[in-house]
Order: structure tokens, then C-alpha cells, then sequence
């Protein structure tokens, strides 16, 4: 099939949340943008139609986004709507019947993973899924064996080329940046190893709950919903070998797997899990949930690069502050100097350390230190700083990813393999049924965690450039 352009764009689960949120707000962006010219077809349970449809998707574009007119007019015009349940084969000759002749339409389901069997099915039995491709949302599976069952499922009738796992991490573009910032820029790489990288730490902090969410939530927790996935994403582009050849568009998701493929399985020492007060009584959660809303968690990369480097993560919902950021701590100089000319390392307050904020703005900083004024061979930790506020224009993960996905580029996809390890690495803990300490909200979570990074400690993202260490 090549990379041929889609002639139509499917979607299932456009009358849900993720739709109004993000699909319809990244498809009206794409036709501004010139990118989406095809039929876009919503096929949905329950009794909608066309008009209340289009409605609906004006109203998400601009909670959203800001709606161009003409655009909205032509999306709208580009816009058809089948109703029907999705495991009744009606609903699939309708859909036959508008798909006209698409020779390479893409399916979008945004359905919960338990419908993709039978909507693969259906879509077979009608011969839809002749030269189509299938995106996918996250999640993908809730653990190895039901990841495995699902591709499974997808590979009856796409093969691996065709489908195309999203993870919405990789079309940001401060997660890009990480890929980018290390392999455009050749003062990093030399120290960029266990010679020179004391600790790499990972956090995504989220001042927000469960807003509304709490049916799915209480299904997932942090470590399915945003560790196997998002984070391991982040690890992966930090600790991943520069790719070989610039044709093989499979060379960076290798180099991907490869990481994944060194971690270990984490152990229950490795994991605290905890729980926010309250989050039993959030509508749609169970009384006796023991449902994590946050995880810390220690890995180790077993390669030439990162032997003996501590990876850390840490997710969490209702923490004190929005951000994502990645924190490379750098080994210390070395102890060599003692007199009053030289910096000694009781006049040296840190390691110097790398910052990539990934969210919500982009940012690089370094943390160097520099001498103070005055005699004294003494000196401070000083952050030099780089940040870019995303503007409203910039493409965001979804126009990003759906676009290429009408492309057919399935680099910023996950690939089966990938999904299967990221998943290795983390069903051990996820059946074992470790502590769930409780922390409340507006905190860093429980304080059980704080020893976790031992002996180093957690950086404060709100207050850079980080706490006094340990030396
Ligand atoms: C989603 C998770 O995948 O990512 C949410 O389901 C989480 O729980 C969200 O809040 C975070 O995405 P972003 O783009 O806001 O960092």
C-alpha cells in the first residue's frame, strides 16, 4: 500500500468524550491546515444524526480551540454520520454504503478495547478493511496477555504496517524535542552515560483529579493509565541509542524496543503505589478501591550505556502542580582540591543537572555552578534556562498523530513489540498486589515514597533549581 494518502477517515466513539475533546478539535485543525480533505465518518450508538453530530463537534472545537469559519464549514461539509450497534452488521453495510469508493479509508477506534473484536470482525465480514488502516487508542490491553489478545485480534485482518497504536505523548512536541535536543546537538552525547549520569528522574504531576473519569480510572490507575505508556515513552527517548541509516523508518522504534528490552522486570521493592484521600468516594469509583492515582517507581536499564544508573518515575493525580519533566542529575566533580584557590567540594552546593520540562511549556535548563563575588572560591547553583510557551497555532499530539496517520507514517506510533515490553516490565507489579498508601491531596504523595530515589532525593519542580543535596 505504500504511504498513500487515506480517501477516508472512519471513526468509532465520535459522541464521546475523547472525540469532543481532542479528535474533533485536531480534525477542524487539519482542514484549516489544508491536511483533511476526505470523508471524515462518525459511526456511533444511540440515535444521533448528522445535525446534532455537527453540532456537537462545533461545541468541542471551541471549548477546545478557536473555530475558523470556513473551516468548520468545510469540515462540516466533509463530515457523515452512520448510527448503529457496533456488533450489528446493518450498521456496517450503511458504512459500506458511504465509504463509496475509498480504497484506503483509516479506521479511528476510540472505543473501549472489549468492542475492537467485534468491530474488526464486522468491518472484515463487510470487506471494509481492504487496503484500510486501524488506529487505536491507549489503552491498549491491561496487561501483557489481553495486549497480546488485541493484536491478535488486529492482525486477523491488518497486518502490523497498517495499525497504528496511539500514544498521544508521541506527538507532542516537547517529547519530540528530547529526540531532537539529543541528537542535534553533539555536546551531549559524550557524558550522556553511566561515566557521567549520576540518576535520570521522571515526573508527570497533575494538580487535577479524576474530572469525571472515575468509571474508566478505577479500571486502569496510574501505572496502566499513564507509566506503561507515557511515561516509559519519555524513559525511552532519553536512554535510546542514536538510530543507524536515515532510510529505515523502523530504525527509531527499534532503538526503542532495545530499551525496553534491557529493563527488568520491576520487583514490588521497586514500586510505591498510593491513593488520594477521598478518591473512594469519586463518582464512579469503587467504596473499597485499591486503585493507585500515584506510582513512584525505580527501574535500571541494563545496557553499556546505563548500567548502574537509577531511573526514576513518578505519576500522579491531584499533586500541587501541573508538569512533566525530565531531571539528568551529572556525576560530581571529583574531590581533588583542598585549598582556599580551588573550589573543594564543600564550596561546590550540587551536581550539575539537565532539565527538560516537557509540559506545560518546553523547557531546557542546566544547572551549573557558578562562583560567587568576593574572595572566597565559593560558589552557588544557578539555572540557565531556555522555554518556549506553546502558542495556540502549534500543532498539538493529535493533529500531529492523526495527520500522520492519514499519511500512513507510523513512526510516532507504538509497535507491537514495544507495547508487548512495556508491558513485561511492569504486569509483575501491577498482579502483585503491593501497599497502597494513602497522601493527601495538593502533596507530593505519600511520604512513603520520599525514600524511594535513597540516597538521592526527588526534585521539587516548583522550586528549581531543587533542594539541597546529599553530597
Ligand atoms: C491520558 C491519561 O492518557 O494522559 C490522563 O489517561 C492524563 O489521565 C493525560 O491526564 C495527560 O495528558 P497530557 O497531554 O495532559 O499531559
Amino acid at each position: 500500500m505504500g504511504n498513500r494518502h487515506a480517501d477516508a477517515f472512519v471513526f468509532f466513539g465520535g459522541t464521546g468524550d475523547l472525540a469532543y475533546k481532542k479528535i474533533f478539535p485536531a480534525l477542524h485543525r487539519l482542514t484549516r491546515g489544508g491536511r483533511l480533505d476526505v470523508p471524515v465518518i462518525c459511526v456511533a450508538r444511540g440515535g444521533w444524526n448528522l445535525e446534532r453530530l455537527t453540532e456537537h463537534a462545533r461545541e468541542g472545537v471551541e471549548r477546545h480551540g478557536i473555530v475558523d469559519r470556513d473551516a468548520f464549514g468545510k469540515f462540516s461539509r466533509l463530515l457523515r454520520y452512520v448510527g448503529g450497534d457496533y456488533d450489528d452488521p446493518a450498521t456496517y453495510t450503511v458504512l459500506r454504503r458511504e465509504l463509496g469508493d475509498a480504497k484506503h479509508p483509516v479506521f479511528y477506534l476510540a472505543i473501549p478495547p472489549a468492542l475492537f473484536g467485534t468491530v474488526i470482525g464486522r468491518l472484515h465480514d463487510e470487506r471494509c478493511d481492504r487496503g484500510a488502516r486501524v488506529v487505536v487508542e491507549k489503552p491498549f490491553g491491561r496487561d501483557l496477555a489481553s495486549s497480546r489478545e488485541l493484536s491478535r485480534i488486529l492482525h486477523g485482518c491488518f497486518d502490523e504496517k497498517r495499525i497504528f497504536r496511539i500514544d498521544h505523548y508521541l506527538g507532542k512536541n516537547a517529547v519530540q524535542n528530547l529526540v531532537y535536543f539529543r541528537f542535534a546537538n553533539a555536546f551531549l552525547e559524550p557524558i550522556w552515560n553511566r561515566n557521567y549520569v549520576r540518576s535520570v528522574q521522571i515526573t508527570m504531576a497533575e494538580r487535577f483529579g479524576l474530572e469525571g473519569r472515575g468509571a474508566f480510572y478505577d479500571q486502569a490507575g496510574a501505572i496502566r493509565d499513564v507509566v506503561q505508556n507515557h511515561m516509559l515513552q519519555v524513559l525511552a527517548n532519553v536512554a535510546m541509542e542514536p538510530p543507524v541509516g536515515t532510510e529505515d523508518v523502523e530504525a527509531v522504534r527499534d532503538e526503542k524496543v532495545k530499551v525496553l528490552k534491557a529493563i527488568p522486570p520491576l520487583v514490588p521493592s521497586d514500586v510505591i503505589r498510593g491513593q488520594f484521600l477521598g478518591y473512594r468516594k469519586e463518582p464512579g469509583v469503587s467504596a473499597t478501591s485499591t486503585v493507585e492515582t500515584y506510582a513512584a517507581l525505580r527501574l535500571e536499564i541494563r545496557s553499556w550505556r546505563w548500567q548502574g544508573v537509577p531511573f526514576f518515575i513518578r505519576a500522579g493525580k491531584l499533586l500541587p502542580l501541573n508538569r512533566v519533566e525530565v531531571v539528568v542529575t551529572l556525576r560530581r566533580p571529583p574531590p581533588i582540591f583542598s585549598g582556599p584557590l580551588l573550589p573543594t567540594p564543600a564550596t561546590i552546593p550540587g551536581a550539575n543537572y539537565i532539565r527538560f520540562r516537557l509540559g506545560p511549556d518546553l523547557a531546557i535548563a542546566l544547572g551549573a555552578m557558578v562562583k560567587h563575588p568576593g574572595e572566597e572560591f565559593a560558589g552557588d547553583r544557578v539555572e540557565l534556562l531556555a522555554s518556549h510557551q506553546p502558542d495556540a497555532d502549534e500543532p498539538d499530539a493529535y493533529e500531529q498523530l492523526l495527520g500522520d496517520a492519514l499519511r500512513g507514517e507510523t513512526f510516532r506510533f507504538a509497535r507491537e513489540d514495544y507495547v508487548d515490553e512495556a508491558w513485561r516490565i511492569v504486569d509483575p507489579v501491577l498482579k502483585a498486589d503491593t501497599p497502597l498508601f494513602p497522601y493527601e491531596p495538593g502533596t507530593w504523595g505519600p511520604r512513603e515514597a520520599e525514600a524511594l530515589p535513597a540516597p538521592e532525593r526527588w526534585n521539587d519542580p516548583a522550586k528549581p533549581p531543587g533542594p539541597p543535596e546529599t553530597p
